[in-house]
């Protein structure tokens, strides 16, 4: 099933739930955190997650984008995240293991990132447990940049190694994401859409969101 992600990185903050409200249609709110290390931005943190987890009933991923993110899983777990997604390239082997299970410990699902630059074989070692592999589209730390298109390969990868191995296991792919670059990652095996500058840009962003998930579609059909 094609999930669309809205990244409120792109929302207005000042009116942060009417934001929300506009893309209530969607099916995953993406909270991007940025710790200025690991990525050379700020963005918010667990103040503001436990704001959203008030205001909504979405589900809520939140993509850490920080260094040693074992320090703050926990956190996000009890903050309301439903899906906490940290960085392969932020830690060693063994400190990214004990935070995937410190974050299934809680009950929560566990998604593991990798940058544009680093391959498929820096995530099996964790596939068994992990609910998403996000593949970074952009380098992250800003929103609007273009897709890059070296990345879709190995979105396809990914995708492959999962059906092999049989696991229930969504492929995300987050940066520079639009109506005609998301056909490329969903064909690629794609299933969760991150989306930010073109969902708060659009006129009317409920009628983007079921645009962008019927055209998609068709291109997931594993
Ligand atoms: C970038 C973030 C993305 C970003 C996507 O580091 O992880 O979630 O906000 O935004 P767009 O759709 O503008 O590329
Ligand atoms: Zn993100």
């Amino acid at each position: 099933m094609i999930k669309i992600a809205p990244s409120i990185l792109s929302a207005d903050f000042i009116n942060l739930g009417r934001d929300i409200d506009s893309v209530s249609n969607a099916d995953i709110i993406h909270f991007d955190v940025m710790d200025g290390l690991f990525v050379p931005n700020l963005s918010f943190g667990l103040p503001v997650l436990k704001a959203v987890r008030a205001y909504t009933d979405m589900e809520i991923d939140a993509h850490l984008m920080i260094e040693r993110p074992i320090r703050y899983v926990e956190g996000f777990c009890r903050a309301g995240a439903d899906i906490v997604t940290i960085h392969v390239e932020a830690d060693n082997i063994s400190e990214i293991s004990r935070a995937i299970d410190i974050i299934r410990a809680r009950g929560k699902k566990a998604g593991l990132a990798i940058k544009p630059g680093t391959g498929v074989g820096a995530i099996a070692p964790f596939l068994s447990r992990l609910d998403q592999v996000l593949c970074m589209t952009v380098e992250p730390g800003f929103g609007g940049q273009s897709l890059r298109m070296d990345v879709l390969p190995k979105v396809r990868e990914v995708r492959k190694m999962i059906t092999d191995y049989g696991y229930d296991c969504d492929v995300a792919v987050d940066g520079g994401v639009n109506r005609i670059t998301g056909k490329l990652c969903a064909e690629a095996g794609a299933n969760v859409l991150v989306n930010g500058t073109g969902i708060f840009e659009a006129k009317d962003r409920g009628t983007y969101i079921e645009e962008l998930r019927g055209e998609l579609s068709p291109y997931f059909d594993i």
